[in-house]
């Protein structure tokens, strides 16, 4: 397995970033929302470290049904139970490839009308956009490549992973059984 990122590195990386954003939302109480299910081991680490008191929430969209490619278009599989309107958002997501995810979540997000949004993602994929998005808050940049661990899965296996590694090509099979 080629990790990519070490267990040190994304903890180093996290608590900066969790610096910034407790700098960012000073005297307010942000929500933070996780997309389900890769941002889960991320929000629980931030929401340690974050120096500001937050609220936390959930959502569920699909835009791989599974395996590696995007489908192109977006679901809402579960919805949030906390009614933003005049809140302060955080997106906590683990990762943006099209970007397709994530702009239809703004989309969405905004028309409830929050007070305001920001994104948090750990991992940014160097690829050409389908959808521009802006980022406040990325951990880090990679290689257009299929990673795993940290949250982030293969067909459901690997997120138990303290790293984040490449999906190489013994790992898919054994996740694909
Ligand atoms: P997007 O809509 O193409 O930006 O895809 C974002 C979603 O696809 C992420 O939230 C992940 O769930 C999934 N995804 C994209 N790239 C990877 C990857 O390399 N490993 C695991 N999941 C990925
Ligand atoms: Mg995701």
């Amino acid at each position: 397995m080629q990790v990519l990122l070490t267990e040190a590195q994304i903890a180093r990386r996290l608590r900066e970033l969790a610096r910034e954003v407790s700098r960012d939302f000073l005297g307010k109480t942000p929500v933070l929302i996780g997309i389900l299910k890769g941002s889960v081991f991320l929000l629980a680490d931030l929401m340690r470290l974050l120096e500001v008191d937050h609220e936390v929430d959930f959502i569920s969209i699909s835009s791989y049904a599974s395996g590696v490619s995007s489908s192109g278009t977006v679901r809402l599989l579960k919805d949030l139970d906390t009614d933003i309107s005049g809140r302060d958002i955080l997106i906590v997501e683990d990762i943006i490839d099209s970007g397709l995810s994530l702009s239809y979540l703004r989309k969405n997000l905004l028309s409830r009308n929050p007070r305001s949004l920001a994104i948090l993602t750990l991992l940014d994929k160097r690829v050409p956009r389908e959808r521009q998005v802006y980022v406040d808050y990325v951990g880090f940049e990679i290689e257009d490549r299929f990673v795993i661990g940290y949250g982030l899965d293969h067909a459901e296996r690997y997120r138990e992973l303290p790293h984040v590694a490449l999906l190489e090509q013994e790992d898919a099979t054994r996740s694909e059984r």
